[in-house]
This record gives structure tokens, sequence and C-alpha cells, in this order.
């Protein structure tokens, strides 16, 4: 069994993750991590932290002469802010004086609930881990197990659909290279959407939108149909959900295929010139009763504007109780497009993560027999195909 853990407040010294259950023999490149953490640091509409850090990935343990050993891999990326804040209010060691507290709360956050559930009275105590810096974290282990797909032939992109009232009109199959090149990593309407953002700069406002991660090469198999936590989309639906300002879900055409008539919705199934059977079109996003289906993965997120404002919204005081403007802290006007590339990773984790329970074992040799026997049994004329004895 895959697990995974990360630890780390925003300010604090560093970020650390802990993947367990890896395989051994996987080769693992530091660099395709960074290049990934510089992914998610990029995008038009990021406030200043982003100059501040150069994300880099330091691995601990679980990799040697750059392949996995089958023992937990241990990794951290710094966060150079830290340097600015350890002998304030982040470091673990008892002070002299009493930090200056945060008490004016921020709407749109984890402050007031986490504040009051945890019984703190100073709301940094849960501003620094709600904060989406943990992201740089899922986004380093994302990178892991993408690169662990990739020997697999399974890849992984995202672009913008929109952003504030822009939106993409780009049909799949989407140029890769071209969405990487925009500033907001759409294929499409970009300066139209890096115009958005700037007037709600301007205006002291945010703005949020809607991504698209596409998973190709991924096999048919991931996922079950037959127990509900077993199934992919809800997987992955709690997978994106999880990602900070993440609002919605849909897997595939999901939320336009809710106005459609059904014969206007379902991929019909057509057998390929070999008699391999593949579906017309792909609306139900790879994936149908909860396995995938052969066809591409592809997940749509919606991401709310960010709640911190230049001109910021009224609050009150978690303290006193009176009513005060909300607290700003340095802050993002629109992470969509890196939001995108958190999306990948988590997409990359859950597929990892059904990958290793269809076709796991200890080494990646013995996980590649496992996947070529499973592919050629669901081949035209294979002895297997179409039987479970
Ligand atoms: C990549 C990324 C960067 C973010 N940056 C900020 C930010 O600079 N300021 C802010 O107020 N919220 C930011 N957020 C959103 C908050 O972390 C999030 O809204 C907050 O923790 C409350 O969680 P919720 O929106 O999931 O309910 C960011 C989110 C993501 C995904």
């Amino acid at each position: 069994m895959f697990r995974w853990l990360t630890a780390g407040e925003s300010h604090g010294e560093a970020l650390i993750m802990i993947l367990e259950g890896m395989p051994a023999g996987f080769p693992i490149d530091q660099e395709l991590i960074d290049q990934q953490l510089r992914r998610r640091q990029g995008g038009y509409g990021r406030g200043g932290r982003q100059k501040i850090e150069r994300d880099q990935i330091h691995i601990f343990s679980g990799v040697r002469n750059g392949l996995t050993l089958g023992s937990p891999i241990s990794m951290m990326v710094r966060n150079l802010d830290w340097e600015n804040w350890r002998d304030r209010v982040m470091g673990p060691q008892k002070l002299d004086h009493d930090p200056k507290k945060v008490t004016r709360l921020r709407p749109g956050h984890a402050d007031l609930a986490g504040a009051l559930k945890y019984g703190h009275d100073d709301v940094r105590n849960v501003l620094e881990r709600a904060s989406a810096r943990e992201t740089a974290a899922r986004v380093a282990v994302g990178a892991v197990a993408r690169q662990c797909l990739g020997q697999f032939g399974i890849e992984i992109h995202s672009l913008t659909r929109s952003i504030g009232p822009v939106a993409s009109d780009a049909q799949a199959p989407y140029d890769w290279q071209a969405v990487e090149e925009s500033p907001v990593r759409a294929p499409s309407h970009s300066e139209e959407m890096v115009r958005a953002i700037d007037e709600a700069r301007a205006r002291g406002d945010t703005l949020g939108g809607v991504y698209e991660v596409v998973a190709e090469g991924v096999p048919v198999g991931l996922g079950s149909h037959v127990q509900w936590d077993r199934k992919l989309d809800g997987l992955l639906a709690q997978a994106i959900a999880s990602i900070q300002a993440h609002k919605a879900v849909s897997i595939g055409d999901g939320w336009e295929a809710a106005s459609l008539p059904g014969s206007r919705v379902h991929d019909v199934i057509v057998p390929d010139e070999e008699g391999n059977l593949r579906h017309a079109t792909n609306r139900a996003g790879g994936i149908e009763g909860g396995v995938t289906n052969g066809e591409p993965v592809v997940v749509k997120a919606a991401v709310k504007p960010i709640a911190t404002m230049l001109t910021p919204l009224d609050s009150a005081d978690l303290v006193t109780r009176q009513p005060v403007k909300a607290h700003y802290e340095r802050s993002d006007i629109c992470v969509v497009p890196a939001a995108g590339v958190i999306g990948e990773a988590m997409v990359a984790i859950v597929l990892w993560t059904a990958f290793l329970e269809k076709f796991g074992g200890d080494s990646l040799a013995e996980i590649r027999r496992s996947y070529d026997s499973f592919i050629e049994s669901t081949r035209r004329g294979s002895e297997a195909a179409g039987r479970t004895v």
C-alpha cells in the first residue's frame, strides 16, 4: 500500500514529505521534481512570496544512485522566507516576549473555524498550516508518482479553461507546449486572461477559474466498481477537493452533461481495426463505474477567487469580537495556472496509488511483469480476454 504524509508551516523552516510503500528499482531524477516545483511557483497573478522562494527538493532517504530502494523516501523543500521569520514568531523555541498575535479573522480562510476548533487565540497557529504553501509538498510527492507512472507510458498535463469571466474554447487534442508557454497556462485567450487579472489587481480584487487535468496512457482497470471507497472517480474528487481554494470537481464532461440528453452524453463502444474495444468519444473522462476504461482520464476543477484582497473584506476580531477589516498578508491575485500543476500532482498520486493496487509488487521488474500480462489479457484473441477463470 502506498502512503504519503506532509508536514510544515508556511513560514517554518521547511516542508517535509514521507512516501511509504514505494517499490524498488524506479529511476528518480531530482531535476524533474524541481521542474514541477518551478511550474507550481509560476503563472501570471502570483504574489510577492514567489519572488523569495526558489523551491528545490532535498532527498534524504529511499533513493540511491538514482533508483528507489523500496525503503521510505523522505524529502524536504526549504522555505527561504524562514530566515526572515526565524527569530520573530515562527521558531520552536520559547520566546522571552509574546509574539504579536493575529486576531483579525480573514473570511474565506480556516482562521475562525480553525482557531475555535483548536482553542487558539492567535490565528497564525492556524493560517501557517492551512496556507497553500503546503501544496509545494504535494507537488514534490506528485513528481515522484508521475516519474513512476512514466515508466508505463502515463503522462499528465493540465490547462487553464477559464479565469474569471474569460474562457478558452480550445478542444482536445491540446498543444501542451503552447500551454506551458502561455503566462496563464491556457491554450487560447491568454491575453484576455492576463488583462482580466490586471484589472482585478487594479480594483484591489482577485479572480478564480477552472482548469482541466488530462492523464494519457492510463490502462483500463484502475479503481473498482465493487466498493464505494475504491471507485477512482470518488478518490480523484476527494484528492482534488482537498486542495486549498478548490470548490468543485468534475470527471469528464460532468457539469455540462447534467443539462444534456443521454444520447449526447455517453461514449459509444467501437472495435478498432484490430478488434480491440475503444470509445468513439471521451465525455466520461476515462472512468465508468469507478474504473478507468482505457481512455484519457480527464478531471476539471473550479478554483475560488483568493479571499485575501488589497481591499479587505469586513470581518471581526477573534478576541474582542468587534467588527474590523480582515487581516492582510501578502497575497496572490489569481492562482488558477499554479492550481493546474497542483491538480496534476494530486491526479498523479491517485493514479499511482491505484496502479500499485492493481499491479503492485516490490520492484519495477515485478510490477512490469504483472502490467504486461494484464494488458495482454485485455487484447483480442488473448486466451484470458473476457474470462475470469
Ligand atoms: C496555489 C495556491 C495559492 C494560494 N495563495 C493564496 C494567497 O496568496 N492568499 C490567500 O488568501 N489564499 C491563497 N490561496 C487559497 C487559500 O489557501 C485557501 O482559500 C484557504 O486556505 C481556505 O481554504 P478553502 O478555500 O479550501 O476553504 C491559495 C491557494 C492555492 C491553491
